[in-house]
């Protein structure tokens, strides 16, 4: 959606985890994305999948705490992180100076209380909800 509306240039992208959604927003037409975890196994992975979907010139990745790159610039900030981190992240000066975020990986009641905290500021919210789960038969 984000990418239909506008086109962010630069992408920050907090807990990239394997790095799937910096090589996505590569492809989609971010010019530069910052891909970011505190996790050396994660940021490993993802510097691999960088590599192997050739969008090494656009995708930096980086071993480092979000909350060390908070007020770096960007247009787009991705936080696939747990929560608390989220809520944390919205509270720390500089998070909530960007044009647009996607945060995940909410579940429940943990979406109105983001809502709740996002509520005095310009954002437009839009929720999307997963119903959709998987399990493993044990
Ligand atoms: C749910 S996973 C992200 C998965 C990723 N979107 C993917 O599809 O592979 C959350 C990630 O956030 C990272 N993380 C948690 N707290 C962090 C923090 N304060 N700074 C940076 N990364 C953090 C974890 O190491 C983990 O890799």
């Amino acid at each position: 959606m984000i990418f239909q509306s506008g086109k962010p240039k630069t992408v920050l992208y907090f807990g990239c985890g394997t790095g799937i959604l910096s090589i996505s927003t590569a492809k989609l037409g971010a010019k530069k994305v910052v891909a970011l975890d505190l996790n050396n196994l994660a940021v490993e992975t993802a510097r691999g999948n960088v590599l192997l979907k050739r969008v090494e010139t656009t995708v930096e990745v980086i071993e480092v705490d979000a909350f060390n790159w908070v007020t770096s610039d960007a247009d787009l900030v991705i936080a696939n992180i747990d929560f608390r981190t989220i809520e944390r992240l919205i509270e720390t000066p500089g998070f909530l100076n960007k044009d647009w975020y996607i945060l995940s990986g909410m579940v429940g009641t943990e979406v109105d209380t983001i809502k709740k905290q996002l509520k005095n500021t310009p954002l437009l919210i839009h929720t999307t909800e997963q119903k959709k789960t998987s399990g493993l038969p044990l």
